[in-house]
């Protein structure tokens, strides 16, 4: 690989120098320091150039579009930020801008090697296969809202009923129960055994996964915080970009605070279903969840809004609710307490469980819409139309 770094300071070159010769790789290396205060990077060959290492004490609007002009105008270099400031809006705007890795500054060896070789794995990942799957992200607007419960079972019916091949990745990594709502028996492997292995492949995480029935797979959460610490967004990116070439869905179920990991998974979602039952709190914090999303510039048609657990007496009605989160409601899942209950408590996908009720049934036209399936759910017959069959 060609490597060139353009150095805030001839310290800084010679800092970033040493590290990466005494790592003895056989990559090609190129030195520049800034020219005025300014990336120029036109003195660098890009297209030839496969990771270019930039730093700089603080970040400024004159390297935002500097780096957006390099990353937008060329498939190559993938850019290596080191800064000493980052806070997530600062995140924010290096991300948008394209680049790939943010590593402290000044440059510290084992940060700048471990980021090089997650581009090196990335970029081998990305010309050597062709995404198959859609990724699909559900997060609640506020605890409890039903996003893992509806993810959870939603993933089940594309699986059953729309005959897809699906895994769902539990990103709670505090205490994540979406494989509870599927099984009794949830086994122990999960994120973390992916995340300590040096190559990933569609191998180790179907080893790492546990199966629920036919073609539905789930990849659970750590089972303990201190496990998800070293958890990072490249990690997760990695991850989607194997888990795509092998699985037809993959739902990611995310927490309710939007983190650097979330927000990589946010970014790489084809669609993302924000989850809000009609009562104040959820639609104040589902109205300031949309106005992040426009911050970070999806598409409203990216974005479909799920309320849960409506009912007829609903203090606040539909309408009002779309006028106060300026958008519509996409999907409606009825109250039903004791059958939603009744599945989560047993571990029984409530459409195995009940596949004649009202929650049931918007689930299944919620995969038949994704899946643009025209499978027809084979319900059991009532007792009444078993009598006249
Ligand atoms: N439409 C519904 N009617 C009645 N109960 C429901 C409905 N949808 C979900 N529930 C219940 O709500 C409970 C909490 O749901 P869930 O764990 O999916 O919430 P969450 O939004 O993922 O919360 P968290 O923010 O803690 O991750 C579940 O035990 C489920 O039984
Ligand atoms: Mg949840």
């Amino acid at each position: 690989m060609k490597i060139a770094s353009i150095a805030s300071s001839s310290e800084s070159i010679e800092n970033i120098k040493d590290i990466l010769e005494k790592n003895g790789s056989q990559d090609q290396y190129v030195f520049l320091q800034r020219r005025d205060l300014e990336i120029a990077p036109e003195r660098v060959d890009l297209f030839s150039t496969n990771i270019l290492i930039l730093d700089a004490e603080k970040i400024t609007k004159a390297d935002l579009r500097a780096i957006s002009t390099i990353t937008k105008d060329n498939p190559n270099p993938a850019v290596i930020f080191a800064t000493g400031e980052c806070d997530q809006q600062q995140t924010i705007d290096l991300m948008r801008s394209g680049v790939s890795e943010i590593i402290s500054f000044p440059v510290r060896s084992t940060e700048l090697l471990d980021a090089i070789e997650r581009l090196r794995a990335r970029r081998y990942i990305n010309t050597s296969y062709h995404a198959r799957g859609k990724i699909l992200s559900f997060l609640s607007s506020k605890g409890g809202s039903g996003a893992t419960f509806i993810a959870a079972n939603l993933g089940y019916s594309l699986a059953n009923d729309c005959q897809q091949k699906v895994l769902l990745i539990d990103l709670h990594m505090q205490f994540g129960d979406a494989a509870i709502y599927l099984t009794e028996t949830p086994g122990k492997s999960t994120l973390t055994d992916i995340i300590s292995q040096t190559g990933l492949d569609s191998s180790v995480i179907a080893s790492s996964t546990i199966r629920i029935d036919g073609n539905y797979y789930v990849l659970q959460a750590p089972d303990s915080p201190e496990k998800a610490s070293g958890i990072t967004p490249q990690h997760i990116d990695n991850l989607l970009s194997v888990a795509i070439q092998d699985y037809d869905y993959v739902i990611m179920d995310l927490p309710r605070v939007v983190d650097a990991i979330s927000m990589k998974v946010l970014d790489r979602s084809d669609k993302i279903y924000l989850v809000m039952q009609p009562v104040i709190p959820y639609i104040r914090a589902a109205s300031k969840l949309l106005r992040l999303f426009s911050l970070l510039g999806y598409e409203l048609g990216k974005i479909s809004v799920i309320s849960n657990r409506t009912n007829s007496d609903n203090a606040i009605s539909k309408n009002d609710v779309e006028a106060s989160i300026q958008k519509p409601i996409d999907w409606e899942f009825h109250n039903e307490f004791q059958n939603c209950n009744e599945s989560s408590n047993s571990g029984v996908p409530i459409i195995k469980l009940e596949p004649n009720c009202e929650f049931s049934k918007t689930l299944f036209d919620l995969a038949k819409n994704i899946s643009g399936s025209k499978a027809e759910v084979s319900r059991p017959k009532s007792f009444f139309s078993k009598l006249f069959s």
